[in-house]
């Protein structure tokens, strides 16, 4: 099996590689082959006895898709983006590397041809949801999104689906909660508070919460995205339909929330490292995220999640300590 992994080099996409150098197959069969993409030089992951091929490429410029499906991988993970807060301030960048990039690597596929027809796991997002919302989000809710990082997301399921339904790949793609204690430095996701009030103090370190405790999203850990990709890329998708997308198993949680499980793991003297400085604009943004959604759809094909916050931090104590932050 040769494996493509777009975002090689981001946060989830390290950990994704690492897993399935750890596992040495996906879906019982062998990994003879990686093909790790990136703008940001992707690392040959040691102790792998396959081929690796490390592309430091942009997905969109001309011929980077071309040259990184040529060898007609059977599994592609679509990982890279760019991400919330920087399509927001960035409007060219975000629909460049977003849609375009994404449009890129659909269409080098289907230039390929049949009988070429490789799964392709896309990572889509809450933001691909807008407000106003009812309590609970279930698997009908409409997807009209309200920035342009969820616009993108949006527009590219579709274009999953219409490739899929085309037949030119196999195509599935899993909104992500929050992706919850966040390893290693901040990136420019406007949700990155959510993982430092939790990061920063579990090292002793201050972190600023610019939002109030009520507001609530819905979280998995690091671990449970890798376990989603794995899974999506293996199981059967014919029960999918036409509707190749859908929402995450997860954790709602509250700040509030979150600052308990905190305190559970590390008591009141990381609490403490939490210094509030209220940015109204973060608050009125992030009161109009979804925080709570029925998952059915992921249920009955099988996708699982933590069940509890307690266990995010601890699934972030256990997997960072025994790496070493990355
Ligand atoms: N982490 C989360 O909470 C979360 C939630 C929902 C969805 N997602 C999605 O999951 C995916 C992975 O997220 P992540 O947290 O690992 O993000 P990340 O920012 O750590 O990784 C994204 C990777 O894409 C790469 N990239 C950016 N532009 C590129 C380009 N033009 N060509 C090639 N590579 C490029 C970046 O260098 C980076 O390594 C993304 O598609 C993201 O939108 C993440």
């Amino acid at each position: 099996m040769h494996i493509l992994i777009t975002g090689a080099a981001g946060m989830i996409g390290r950990k994704l590689v690492d897993r399935l150098v750890a596992d040495q197959g996906l879906g019982g069969r062998a990994i003879a082959a990686l093909t790790l993409l990136d703008i940001v030089a992707p690392l040959s992951p040691p102790g792998f006895a396959g081929a690796v091929r490390a592309m430091e490429a942009d997905l969109a410029t001309p011929g980077a898709a071309e040259s990184a499906v040529a060898a007609r991988p059977d599994v592609i993970f679509h990982l890279a983006a760019v991400v919330s807060g920087e399509a927001e301030a960035d409007f060219d960048k975000g629909y460049r590397v977003n849609l375009d990039g994404t449009r890129a690597l659909f269409d080098a596929i289907r230039r390929i041809g049949a009988p070429y027809r490789p799964r392709v796991v896309f990572t889509s997002s809450i933001a691909a949801y807008g407000a106003p919302f009812p309590e609970v989000i279930d698997d009908d809710f409409r997807t009209t999104p309200l920035t342009s990082y969820g616009t993108q997301k949006v527009i590219n399921e579709l274009l999953l689906a219409d490739y899929a339904r085309r037949g030119i790949l196999d195509g599935i793609g899993i909104r992500l909660p929050n992706i919850c204690i966040r390893p290693g430095a901040p990136n420019k996701a406007a949700s990155g508070f959510f993982s430092s009030i939790l990061r920063e103090p579990l090292a002793g370190q201050e972190a600023v919460l610019p939002v109030d405790e009520a507001v609530r999203m819905w979280h998995a850990s690091p671990r449970a995205a890798v376990g989603f990709l794995i899974h999506a890329a293996t199981i059967d998708l014919a029960p999918l339909g036409g509707r190749r997308s859908l929402m995450m198993p997860g954790v709602s949680a509250s700040v509030g929330e979150q600052i308990d499980a905190l305190r559970r793991v590390a008591g009141e003297a990381a609490v403490r490292l939490i210094r509030r400085a209220p940015d109204p604009a973060m608050n009125a943004m992030f009161k109009t995220i979804p925080g709570r959604f029925d998952t059915r759809r992921a249920a009955a094909l099988g996708f699982t999640a933590e069940t509890s916050f307690d266990a995010i931090v601890e699934a972030h104590i256990q997997d960072e300590r025994a790496l070493g932050s990355r």
